[in-house]
């Protein structure tokens, strides 16, 4: 029995029927009542299919490939996730070795791109850096532009999974008038990250293994989320045969607002503002009269606890055994144990997210707040580059370009200036 919705027009009592495919409808199936559908911000559309990701945001689960993500986090590294996520199934052993060769003689960037940092000031924002120097990179590889080339795209993947940590690495240095320190094939991708990050004097940098650890489980924590804002960007650029270091460049723009990617900045200062245990539920009272949100707090999808803040969690302990106790930690965790507990929060069912705790341990290995946006972009620039090969691969997609709602004046003729005057509107 083929699953059919029936809808009738209560204007003129005509029928229409919309065939049910995997519990959705096509908006097309509006067209013949003369009608589109309507949903600001996709509260409930499905733009894409996808086989990359999966959430189930009231159980809080989350999956890549099929694989739950609290099994990658204990078991995997973050190449096998990246490799899993692009590829579609985890790599064999000689898959991995040739995989982790492939982008570690990738991460080198091309000498003109020091020149190109050097152009920002002292205290430019590294997300603005990234999203530039990613964009820039197009310049460097303009046969990228063949998007329909399977060998050209998947050049590019290489290029930015290994790319992306050293501009992000470099935005940090130059921050700090530090120079350049150039990627060490000898170390894996968390430990060349720390050594571009962190190398002085010493000829070799050696990481914390727990450190090390912990930066690959963020990694795998971050590395893709199914249609989220910055992933819808990366497919919406990618779906008008932009190149992806372009896509990848507005999709890390779009990650860089506070109610997305940035949000673990924001916890931050917002955990320095609030300042000590004592001043939470004050803290608390001015988000539930309206004034600002909870940074770290809230999802689109995840009405439950986020999978990925549990772990987090957990891995901090690990990293301030070495690196001694955050004290914000103690802020962090009175807010959430008084939010849990206020109609507020449970009504509106807002959880902690990834960011609430993620940037507890970005601070304890040093990185500096401004930099956390970037701890997203490092990871998730995997996430990004499977959405955009599947999207640049689906047969069902065209270029995005929506409907709208047209709200503004009807027809009316053009006016001479001298017979102008100005409107209320206008005079602003
Ligand atoms: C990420 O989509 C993804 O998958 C993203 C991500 C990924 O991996 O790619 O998971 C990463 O972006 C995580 C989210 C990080 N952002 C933040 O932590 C910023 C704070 N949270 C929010 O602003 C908010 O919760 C969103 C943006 C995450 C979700 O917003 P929605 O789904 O559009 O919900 P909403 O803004 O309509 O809020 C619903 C209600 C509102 O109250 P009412 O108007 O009904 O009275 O909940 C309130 C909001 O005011 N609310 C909050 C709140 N989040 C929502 N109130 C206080 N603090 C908050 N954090």
């Amino acid at each position: 029995m083929p699953e059919i919705l029936t809808f009738k027009d209560g204007r003129d009592g005509q029928s229409f029927e919309a065939p049910i495919e995997d519990d959705s409808i096509r908006a097309t199936a509006l067209k013949p009542a003369g009608l589109v559908s309507y949903d600001p911000a996709f509260l409930n559309t499905a733009s894409v299919r996808s086989a990359i990701t999966y959430i189930d945001g009231d159980a809080g689960i989350l999956r890549y490939r099929g694989y739950p993500i609290e099994q990658l986090a204990e078991s995997a590294t973050y190449l096998e996730v990246a490799y899993l996520l692009i590829h579609g199934e985890l790599p064999t052993q000689e898959q991995l070795a040739h995989w982790a060769d492939d982008i570690t003689m990738h991460t080198f960037l091309h000498e003109n791109v020091k020149r190109l940092m050097e152009g920002f000031r002292y205290d430019a924002h590294p997300m603005g850096m990234l999203v530039s120097v990613t964009a820039a990179l197009s310049t460097f590889y303009p046969e990228a532009q063949d998007v329909d080339d399977e060998t050209i795209r998947m050049q590019q993947v290489v290029r930015l999974i290994a790319k992306v940590p050293t501009i992000a690495a470099w935005s940090y240095r130059h921050s700090k008038g530090l120079p350049y320190v150039y990627p060490d094939n000898d170390l894996g991708f968390a430990a060349n990250f720390l050594s571009m990050m962190f190398r002085m004097g010493e000829p070799h940098y050696h990481a914390d293994p727990a450190l090390e650890r912990a930066l690959e489980v963020l990694f795998i924590l971050h590395a893709d989320h199914e249609q989220n804002c910055s992933a819808n960007v990366m497919r919406s650029i990618g779906s008008s045969k932009a190149d992806p270091y372009v896509s990848l460049a507005g999709a890390a723009a779009a990650l860089y607002g506070p109610l997305h990617g940035g949000a673990n900045e924001a916890v931050l200062r917002m955990l320095v503002e609030i300042g000590s245990a004592k001043n939470v539920p004050a803290f608390i009272d001015r988000v539930k009269s309206g004034e600002g949100r909870l940074m770290g707090f809230g999802h689109r999808v995840y009405k439950n606890y986020d999978p990925r803040a549990r772990i987090i969690k957990q891995t901090a302990d690990d990293v301030f055994e070495v690196t001694g106790r955050n004290k914000l930690l103690d802020i962090a965790l009175e807010l959430e144990k008084i939010a849990l507990e206020d109609e507020y929060f449970v009504s509106r069912k807002l959880y902690p997210n990834v960011d609430f705790y993620s940037g507890l341990i970005y601070q304890a290995l040093g990185l500096p707040t401004a930099l956390f946006p970037v701890m997203f972009a490092i990871p998730r620039t995997a996430g990004w580059l499977a959405q955009w090969l599947e999207g640049v691969q689906d047969p069902e997609q065209k270029i995005a370009r929506p409907r709208q709602i047209y709200t503004g004046a009807a027809e009316r003729d053009f006016v001479a200036i001298d017979s102008r005057r100005a409107t209320a509107a206008s005079t602003s």
